[in-house]
């Protein structure tokens, strides 16, 4: 049996008041479950907030990106080390905002994606298709590829303790979500890619849909066989709709 994960992604938002404000509602309205998880993953400067703030709490907590190597003359980057310094048990990688924004490529995220599983994070491995792939109808080769550039950098042992989140671009913040259905065939693809190299892991692995989930669409996407919790950009900063997402998830 998977536990359910749901995971805020803050993005570049909040401020010590807002954060300091969300986070006491969060804390005071989680209700602790065994059948699912909560954690919010912070802009790096609140870091240090989120741990004062959650520590103690069932609510976990991480970063949006991680740099590749532990030390050294990289100029604005934060390692998986530093993350580890505030108790940060997740890190997002591969965010399509990230990939698209930023350049980076499935081979940089695979990086980040290996320094963060070796130092003992769990990282969530974004994937997703844009709108032009997906109506190209080549979804399923862009998603294999991003899985590939990790597997063949860290092979499915390192996914052992790892989250993967389908985030089709199209859906991110835009309002648009994928139908339970859409967003089902994508998990199950990606299940059974995985199982193709290791049944066991394929079978343990998490995958969240990441894409305008809402409290009114929570029950029915997690609802689904292979959808295993959500990564919830705009709706985690509004306590109570978060909060939702998170009771829908039980
Ligand atoms: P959204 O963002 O929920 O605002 O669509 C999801 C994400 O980017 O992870």
């Amino acid at each position: 049996m998977r536990r359910k994960l749901v995971a805020g992604n803050w993005k570049m938002h909040g401020s010590l008041e807002q954060n300091k404000a969300l986070l006491d509602a969060l804390v005071s309205g989680v209700t602790q479950s065994e059948m699912s998880e909560c954690a919010v993953c912070v802009p790096f400067p609140y870091l240090c907030q989120a741990q004062m703030e959650l520590v103690g709490s069932p609510i976990k907590w991480g970063a949006q990106d991680v740099h590749p190597l532990h030390q050294g003359a990289y100029t604005g980057e934060v390692s998986a080390k530093m993350l580890l310094d505030f108790g940060c048990q997740y890190v997002i990688v591969g965010h399509s905002e990230r990939r698209t924004l930023y350049g980076e490529s499935n081979e940089l995220v695979a990086e980040k994606f290996a320094a963060a599983h070796a130092s003992g994070l769990i990282p969530i491995l974004c994937v997703g298709e844009t709108l032009e792939q997906r109506e190209n109808g080549v979804t399923e080769q862009i998603i294999s590829k991003q899985l590939d550039a990790v597997l063949s950098l860290v092979g499915e042992h390192s996914l052992d303790n790892a989250v993967i989140a389908y985030e089709p671009v199209w859906a991110i913040g835009t309002g648009k979500t994928a139908s339970p259905e859409q967003a089902q065939h994508v998990h199950l693809f990606i299940r059974q890619r995985l199982a193709e190299r290791d049944a066991q892991l394929a079978n343990k692995m998490r995958i969240l849909y990441g894409g305008s989930v809402k409290a009114a669409n929570a029950v029915e996407l997690f609802g689904m066989p292979d959808i295993d919790g959500g990564l919830i950009g705009g709706a985690s900063l509004i306590a109570e709709d978060f909060l939702a997402i998170c009771r829908a998830a039980k």
